[in-house]
C-alpha cells in the first residue's frame, strides 16, 4: 500500500462507522481513523476487559461512541441513520478461543446473527458504499499443512469461535450474492469484503487466555508466566499489519467497488509465523531480568498446531505487506507496556506508535 490509505487525504472527513470500537483492535483503530481525520462513531458494547486500551486512551473523546448490541437491529439502525457512514468496518465480536468452549451459544450468537445484523442494516441504509467484514486466519480448515492457507481454501474451524468466524463469512457471500451482486453495483452501491488475519500482538491488550497480554500481566506483576502450547506456530503481527490491510481494503472498496469485494488474507511474512515458544524467548529477551516462564502441564482444549496465512493476494491487488517484522513488533510491544509502567499516558504511546508505523514504509 505504499501509505496510500495514510497519506493520500482519503480518510479525512470520510464518515466511518466501526462496530467493536471498545475493543482492543477497535481502539487501536478508532484512534488511528481519528488521527487521519475520519469522521467516526463507533457501536459496540463495553470494553471487554479491564483495564482496556478504549478508556486508559480516551478514544471515545475524538468520535461518537454508542453503547449496543450488534443483534440490536432497531439500535444498529438508529446509529446508522444518525451517522449516515460511507464505510463500515465489522470488529464486534466474541473474539476468544477459550472463551468460545465456555459459552458456544453465544459466541455463535454474536459473531454470526452479529454479522448477519449488521449486513441486513446496510442493505436497509443509504448511503453505505464499503463493508469490511473482520473474520479471522481460524476461520480455514485447518489441515495442520505446513504452507499458508489462501482465500480459495475451504472454510472450517474446530472450536465454536473458529467455525463461527467461517459462518461470518459464509452469511457475508449470501449477502454479496444476494443483495450487493457485482452486476448490480451501479443500483445497490455496495461493495462488502472480508479480512482474515492471524493473531495480533501489542500494547494495550488485556484479553484474557491471550499469549502477549498473560506474558505482561504476569511480569508487570513480577510473577512467572505458565505458557500451554509452545510449539503451535501462528501468524503473528503487530496489530497496526492488518489495521492497515483493512483500511487499504475500505479504500479500494470505496474507490474501484466490487472489483474488491472478496475475502483478503493479512498475515507476517513467512518467517514471522513462529512457534509459542519463540514469541517468549523474543519477549523474555526485550524485558529482560525477571521475565520467567514455565510449562503448563493441565490438559487443554483442542488447538491446531500450525497456522500460516498465503497473503500474496493482499500484496499483488492492494500492494500490502507487512511494516514491521515480528521481533519490531515484539519490541514496540514490549516497549508500550514499559512506557506505561514507567508513567507515559496510553494515549501518547498509541499515538506515537501509529505515527511511526505510519512513518515507515512498506517492508520489502
Ligand atoms: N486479537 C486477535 O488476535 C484477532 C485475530 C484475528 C481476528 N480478530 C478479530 O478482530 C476483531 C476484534 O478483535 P479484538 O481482539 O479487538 O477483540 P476484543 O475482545 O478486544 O473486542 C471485541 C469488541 O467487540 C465488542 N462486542 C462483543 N460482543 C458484542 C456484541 N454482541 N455487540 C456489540 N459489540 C460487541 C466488544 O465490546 C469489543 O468492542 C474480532 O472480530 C476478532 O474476531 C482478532
Amino acid at each position: 500500500m505504499e501509505g496510500l490509505a495514510l497519506t493520500s487525504g482519503f480518510w479525512h472527513g470520510r464518515r466511518v462507522l466501526v462496530t467493536g470500537h471498545t475493543g482492543f483492535k477497535g481502539a487501536w483503530l478508532s484512534l488511528w481513523l481519528q488521527q487521519l481525520g475520519a469522521d467516526l462513531a463507533g457501536f459496540s458494547l463495553a470494553p471487554p476487559s479491564s483495564p482496556n486500551l478504549f478508556e486508559l486512551a480516551g478514544v471515545a473523546a475524538g468520535m461518537t461512541s454508542v453503547h449496543g448490541d450488534v443483534r440490536d437491529s432497531a439500535a444498529l439502525a438508529r446509529c446508522i441513520a444518525a451517522h449516515r457512514p460511507e464505510i463500515v468496518i465489522h470488529m464486534a465480536a466474541q473474539a476468544l478461543v477459550r472463551a468460545s468452549f465456555a459459552d458456544p451459544v453465544e459466541t455463535f450468537s454474536t459473531n454470526v446473527m452479529g454479522t448477519v445484523t449488521v449486513l441486513d442494516a446496510v442493505r436497509r441504509a443509504p448511503g453505505v458504499r464499503a463493508v469490511v467484514n473482520v473474520t479471522t486466519d481460524k476461520c480455514y480448515q485447518n489441515n495442520e499443512w505446513a504452507w499458508g492457507y489462501r482465500e480459495s481454501d475451504r472454510l472450517g474451524g474446530f472450536d465454536p469461535y473458529s467455525n463461527s468466524k467461517a459462518c461470518s463469512e459464509l452469511a457475508t457471500d449470501s449477502f454479496r450474492n444476494s443483495f450487493f451482486p457485482a452486476e448490480r453495483h451501479a443500483e445497490h452501491g455496495v461493495a462488502v469484503a472480508t479480512a482474515r488475519a492471524g493473531n495480533v500482538i501489542g500494547g494495550g491488550d488485556w484479553a484474557a487466555d491471550r499469549l502477549v497480554p498473560d506474558i505482561m500481566r504476569a511480569w508487570t506483576g513480577g510473577a512467572e508466566v505458565v505458557i500451554r502450547n509452545p510449539h503451535a506456530v501462528r501468524p503473528w503481527q503487530h496489530v497496526l499489519e492488518p489495521l492497515s490491510g483493512y483500511l487499504s481494503l475500505a479504500e479500494r472498496l470505496v474507490v474501484d467497488g466490487p472489483a474488491f469485494a472478496e475475502s483478503f488474507n493479512f498475515g507476517p511474512a513467512e518467517d514471522d509465523a513462529r512457534p509459542v515458544g519463540a514469541v517468549v524467548e523474543t519477549m523474555q529477551r526485550a524485558w529482560g531480568s525477571g521475565a520467567a516462564w514455565r510449562l503448563d502441564d493441565q490438559p487443554q482444549p483442542h488447538e491446531a498446531t500450525w497456522l500460516r496465512l498465503d497473503c500474496a493476494k493482499a500484496r499483488q491487488r492492494l500492494g500490502w505487506r507487512p511494516r514491521w517484522t515480528l521481533d519490531a513488533g515484539l519490541s514496540a510491544t514490549v516497549a508500550w507496556y514499559r512506557g506505561l509502567a514507567a508513567g507515559c499516558t496510553a494515549r501518547e504511546l498509541t499515538l506515537q506508535q501509529i505515527a511511526d508505523f505510519s512513518a515507515q514504509g512498506a517492508a520489502a
